[in-house]
């Protein structure tokens, strides 16, 4: 998609679609104002009919405006106007733009809401491109025969209302065009299906997303490597599986030489029938998106490369297959990890903890100023915090409290929930040092304190993304969550918001 920033009047605005919003009391935005008067009242007579009311959501096509250059405008619904934020903007022009899309307006330019505000206009701008990113996202790699829009929307201007909001208008436009390059990415690995979305068909997609670039280097283990490093755990989860398990390891050098990395890690564990533990049936399809986690750090560094951001970073993807087999993990099994605490296996299911300690100890080696650790770690979050934030848990609170802004700020929200040490004896074993289960209470916090015992020696967070990475139902499909959050996360970091 091309985006463009614009001054000018919006009657004499050339472009296929003018969108332009209205709150729920009837109210147009100043721009709006603008428009209706060059018109001579046109738009505020079809608002006395009270057809459309102006709802979050809610549009209106007006065709033949006498006086207007554009061939049609849209007015948008904006819902209240005191609740009226970016989100909202966002959440407003997601269906509009997906009525664009089909109806086969090829370029629109959207009139901004808000008064003179640099700020403002950024947020406004960067919720906008992620709605439109959004709406022309289509997965068809695995029809045979897929349907591309026959004329795709192409081009979304913004009618910013003074210079000043140019610049920032312009910068969001970038940022946002990054950060739908990682999402879109995080995306199609994670609704591709397992059979074809395996350990090695990852690592092989975060060698081609370095290749070419000079900040950008890709290195992934084999097991071979990964046995000579110690990795008894992550080794044992692989070892009920036909696919090799990989290490993928990524470095952006967007920073100063020398100056301490961001680390991502990611549980990319490409499909999750649990093990011997064996999962239910029903939807057991959607454990395919059980490698999100991965995807996310592969889509985020791709966002990296895309902005050219000032910052190291690093990704460490850790991916397997979790399946029942011979071979496999059984309950009751005792490994040695990287670190070389022991750990009893009691259900081979919670594997995602098994795959992300090793990797959060052959972490340490890149000596990192923070680590985010992001996984679909457990069912339980879903249970209580649904589909609307990632789960939250940190070793340090200034840390946790970065990551709640960047989340709140780009509209990916995260919800911090307690790692007092008080749970930790959840995980008390008879056998080894720690089981990697904590029975039925707090099940994503245990879960954290498992990782918890293996990330002592940084500044650590980890973000639980089991309800937030995809949609179930009729809209199944990968979220790209948590791209933005984690993008936002870095620009904040860069002092590149505004
Ligand atoms: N990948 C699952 C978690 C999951 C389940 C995410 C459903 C999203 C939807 C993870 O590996 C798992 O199976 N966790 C177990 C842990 C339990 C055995 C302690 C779970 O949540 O049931
Ligand atoms: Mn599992
Ligand atoms: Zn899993």
């Amino acid at each position: 998609m091309q985006y463009s920033c614009k001054l000018g009047s919006p009657n004499t605005a050339k472009t296929a679609c003018l969108l332009v919003g209205v709150f729920d009391n009837g109210q147009l935005t100043p721009m709006g104002k603008t428009l209706d008067e060059a018109l001579d009242g046109q738009i505020k007579r079809v608002l006395k009919r009270q057809d459309f009311a102006g709802d979050l959501g809610q549009t209106q096509m007006l065709y033949d405006l006498r006086d207007c250059a554009a061939q049609r405008v849209m007015l948008i619904g904006l819902g209240a106007n005191k609740r009226f934020d970016a989100g909202s903007f966002g959440a407003a022009l997601l269906p509009a733009l997906r009525q664009l899309e089909k109806s086969g307006s090829t370029d629109c330019l959207i009139t901004m809401p808000n008064a003179a505000d640099d700020d403002t206009s950024y947020r406004l701008v960067r919720a906008a491109v992620g709605a439109a990113e959004s709406a022309v996202y289509r997965f068809e790699r695995c029809k045979s025969e897929p349907k591309p829009s026959k004329r795709p929307l192409k081009k979304v201007g913004f009618l910013m209302g003074g210079r000043s909001q140019l610049k920032a208008g312009e910068r969001a436009a970038e940022h946002g065009q990054a950060i739908a390059v990682g999402s879109s990415l995080a995306k199609d690995l994670a609704n591709l299906p397992g059979n074809l979305c395996t350990p090695s068909y990852l690592a092989e997609q975060a060698q081609a997303l370095a290749q070419g670039k000079r900040k950008l280097k890709a290195t992934v283990l084999s097991e071979a490597q990964m046995k000579k490093l110690g990795m008894g755990s992550l080794l044992s989860v692989s070892r009920g599986s036909r696919q090799p398990a990989k290490l993928i390891v990524l470095e952006y050098k967007g920073g100063k030489p020398g100056s301490k990395p961001v680390a991502l890690v990611g549980k990319g564990l490409t499909f999750d029938a649990g093990g011997i533990s064996i999962k239910p049936a029903a939807n057991m399809d959607e454990m395919k998106y059980d490698m999100c986690g991965g995807a996310g750090v592969i889509g985020t560094i791709a966002a990296c490369a895309a902005m050219d951001l000032p910052l190291n970073v690093i990704g460490v993807v850790p991916s397997s297959e979790n399946l029942p087999d011979g071979d496999a993990n059984k309950p009751g099994d005792i490994v040695t990890s990287m670190s070389g605490q022991t750990i009893e296996i009691l259900n081979t299911d919670a594997e995602g903890r098994l795959i992300l300690c090793d990797a959060l100890t052959y972490t340490e080696r890149f000596d990192p100023a923070v680590v985010i650790d992001i996984a679909t770690l457990t069912g339980a979050c879903i249970v209580a915090l649904g589909d609307q934030a990632s789960g939250l848990m940190a070793n340090d609170d200034k840390l946790a409290d970065d990551i709640l802004e960047a989340g709140t700020e780009c509209g990916d929200r995260a919800w911090r929930l307690p790692l007092w040490d008080e749970y930790q004896k959840q995980l008390d074993s008879n056998f080894a040092d720690m089981a990697n289960i904590g029975g039925r209470g707090a099940g994503t916090i245990t879960a954290a304190c498992f990782l918890s015992r293996f990330t002592k020696a940084f500044k650590w967070a980890h973000l639980d993304i089991a309800g937030t990475a995809w949609l179930s139902g009729k809209e199944k499909g990968a979220t790209g969550r948590p791209v933005p959050l984690l993008t936002e996360f870095l620009l904040r970091r860069a002092k590149l918001t505004l």
